[in-house]
């Protein structure tokens, strides 16, 4: 036997925050076993097909020759990219975007192309939960903002209070995941204008831009006037084209050297799958209509769980103005045993559902406790059922608290 007592994953690895969902995970697939149906409301897994003429293009694309693209993306991609932002209003050139995998890897190449090791990051809460992971491994300190009113954008008091000789940056995101907060103009303008006083980039998730309930697109942070050197924006088409497989989203800025500095990070990874490029380059391109299905789909799906949710005693909605999830407080002791519970030891009709608990969607202790977040990942019809067992759950279950 060979020596392998100094061999443990590393020290950053096993930092890594727990997933409470990895922990549901093995609850939901012993429930299928014993014939339970569980719904699953947990992951932001679109149901709804790609554009067709994504389809299409992937027919043609698995022709092609399967060489390395460039690291930026193929100029088609980067290009559609382009082609996109114009049709936004918003002008931007091929050498100010970077093609990647999905807003997760726009997520690293953003953190480690502006932060280093110790840095801090301010992080309105409640934020997408895999930041906190994502901060953690590439070394960088995630400080937690409160909200504002009803989980909208925090008051910029607030942001500004934490600011630091430590601090590189803000990472918002809008609309938001979890919450479906939109960050209006004024809110974008406050934050931006903090980050120029303090010399901090603005990075910001813009992967639901157009799935927004009560008015037009959200605003984006590179039409903010004066910030042309903060503003980093990760995008993505894994949810407005439901096309979470095909892995593209991108980077955009116009600060050169953090562009330059995130492409040389890029080129270590070489290229992005060629297939999936030209796959989605022709729809970055197209007009807007099928987004616009999207968005009517899911404003369907929110109103009909909002109402559904406003029947059961107890519960506290939070109404989402973009994005596709709605958080929900819950009358329980603590929502991860609430949702183990639902799983293990409840059934309705044959049926349960799987909820994601939001703790790990704040880095503030004790905060989200009794909270979980619905995925709009259903017809307005399962979501109806989801939530009506949702309430009979909340009825039997023995930690409910009011
Ligand atoms: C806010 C937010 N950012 C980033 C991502 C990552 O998406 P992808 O890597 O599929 O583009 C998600 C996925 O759920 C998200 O909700």
């Amino acid at each position: 036997m060979g020596d392998t007592t100094r061999m443990e994953p590393s020290r950053r690895a096993r930092q890594l925050p727990p997933s409470p969902i990895r922990a549901l995970a093995p609850l939901a697939e012993a429930a299928r076993k014993r014939g339970v149906r569980v719904i699953h409301l947990n992951i932001g897994q679109p149901d709804l097909p790609p554009p067709a003429c994504v389809l299409e293009a992937l027919g043609r694309a698995s022709r092609l020759p399967l060489v390395y693209a460039p690291a930026r993306g193929l100029p088609e991609t980067v290009e559609g990219w382009c082609a996109y932002y114009r049709r936004q209003g918003i002008e931007v050139e091929p050498d100010e975007v970077l093609v990647t995998a999905g807003a997760s890897e726009a997520l690293w190449l953003a953190l480690l192309a502006t932060a280093d090791p110790g840095d801090e990051v301010l992080v309105p809460e409640p934020f997408y939960a895999p930041y906190q992971g994502l901060l953690a491994a590439a070394g960088l300190a995630l400080v937690p903002v409160p909200p504002g009113p009803g989980l909208g954008p925090p008051d910029p008091a607030e942001l500004r209070a934490r600011v630091t000789p430590r601090t590189r940056a803000i990472l918002l995101c809008s609309p938001a995941n979890p919450s479906g907060a939109v960050w209006d103009r004024a809110a974008l303008t406050a934050a931006g204008e903090l980050a120029r006083q303090a010399g901090l980039y603005l990075l910001s998730d813009e992967t639901y831009r157009e799935i927004v309930f009560d008015g037009p697109r959200a605003t984006s942070v590179l039409e903010l006037l004066g910030l042309e050197e903060h503003a980093v924006v990760i995008d993505s088409l894994s949810k407005r084209f439901n096309v979470c497989g095909l892995r593209i989203g991108s980077l955009t800025t116009r600060n050169r050297a953090v562009m330059a500095a995130a492409l040389e990070l890029a080129e270590l990874r070489l290229a992005l799958p060629v297939v999936d490029q030209l796959a989605v380059a022709g729809a970055l391109a197209a007009p807007r209509p099928y987004v616009d299905e999207v968005v009517a789909a899911y404003r369907a799906r929110r109103d009909a769980a909002l109402a559904a949710l406003s029947t059961v005693p107890g519960v506290e909605a939070h109404r989402p103005g973009g994005a596709f999830y709605i958080v929900v407080r819950l009358p329980v002791d603590d929502a991860e045993r609430f949702a183990a519970w639902l799983l293990a030891e409840f059934e309705h009709r044959g049926e349960t559902v799987m909820l994601t608990p939001m703790r790990s969607f704040y880095a503030t202790p004790g905060a989200g406790c009794d909270e979980v977040r619905l995925a709009l990942v259903h017809g307005p019809e399962t979501l109806g059922r989801a939530v009506e067992i949702m309430a009979a759950g909340l009825a039997a279950y023995p930690g409910r608290t009011g």
